[in-house]
């Protein structure tokens, strides 16, 4: 479903991932963990498709297209969608204006009001968040773990192929983390669809029951395994992957 193969990556002039291959078939569940700084992000923003993350060398091809070809847009709507580690707010949009919008698009015809609020009800009372959130602005005022929610209401509305999810763990306390798995298991067992996941904590890699764990360092893979790869970091750190050295408390240089 997405073969990423030996990309090399630039931001403001430094280059971040350099010979990162990844191959996602369908129904996968791959996560990616790495010290602090490593590039995990980036990789997320890059097959996203942000501007700012400058891909030199190499090629991202998403069900049979070149996805480097295409502008955010064209692959949000391919059916790509990342779960950002710290969604913004966009003040004056309501969740529901962009999501009716964003689905129009899609679907080349204005969804009708009743069967979007229907949906959108639906989805709040899963997620265990208020009605209210549907006529808010884009995470507006909310805190961090009900923009992570928030963005998860996006998700199951715009029904994506290939989903992205940065840290979404982040900020959520242990009963949303629940919610959150048990939302994400169900989405994936009702549709066809592959998941990159981001943590640091295989706790929920556990519980979105993650096919593949890989380790990134020096800018690309060092190394694949399955669960017991992401416990094996828990227990002792990165120090043991080859490429890493310690340099500090929490730095770690090839
Ligand atoms: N817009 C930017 N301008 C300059 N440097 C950037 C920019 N975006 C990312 N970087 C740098 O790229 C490196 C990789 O960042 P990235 O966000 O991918 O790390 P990460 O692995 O996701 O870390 P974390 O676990 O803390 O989320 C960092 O050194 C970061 O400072
Ligand atoms: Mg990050």
């Amino acid at each position: 479903m997405l073969k990423i193969d030996n990309i090399s990556v630039k931001i403001d002039q430094k280059e971040i991932l350099k010979g990162f291959n990844l191959d996602i078939k369908l129904n996968e569940i791959h996560a990616i963990m790495g010290p602090n700084g490593i590039g995990k992000s980036t990789i997320c923003k890059v097959i996203m498709g942000d501007p700012d993350y400058i891909v030199s060398s190499g090629s991202i091809i998403y069900d049979a297209k070149d996805i480097l070809k295409m502008d955010v847009t064209e692959r949000a709507r391919a059916g790509i969608f990342l779960l950002n580690q710290s969604p913004i707010e966009i003040p004056g949009v309501t969740n529901a204006e962009m999501l009716r919008l964003a689905l129009s698009q899609k679907q080349g015809a204005l969804v009708p009001i009743f069967e979007f609020n229907k949906k959108m009800e639906e989805i709040c009372k899963k997620l265990d968040i208020p009605k209210s959130f549907i006529h808010r602005g884009i995470n507006e005022g909310m805190s961090g773990g009900e923009r992570k929610k928030n963005e998860l209401l996006h998700l199951w509305m715009l029904e994506p192929k290939f989903i992205i999810l940065d840290e979404i763990d982040s900020g959520l306390d242990v009963d949303s983390l629940k919610i959150v798995c048990e939302s994400i298991n169900e989405y994936k067992s009702s549709h066809d669809c592959s998941i990159l996941i981001v943590s640091h904590h295989p706790e929920i890699l556990k519980m979105l029951k993650c096919d593949y764990v890989h380790v990134l360092s020096n800018g690309h893979i060092v190394q694949t395994g399955n669960l017991s790869l992401a416990e094996k970091i828990e227990n002792e750190g990165y120090k043991s992957f080859s490429g890493l050295n310690k340099v500090s408390e929490n730095t770690y240089e090839a």
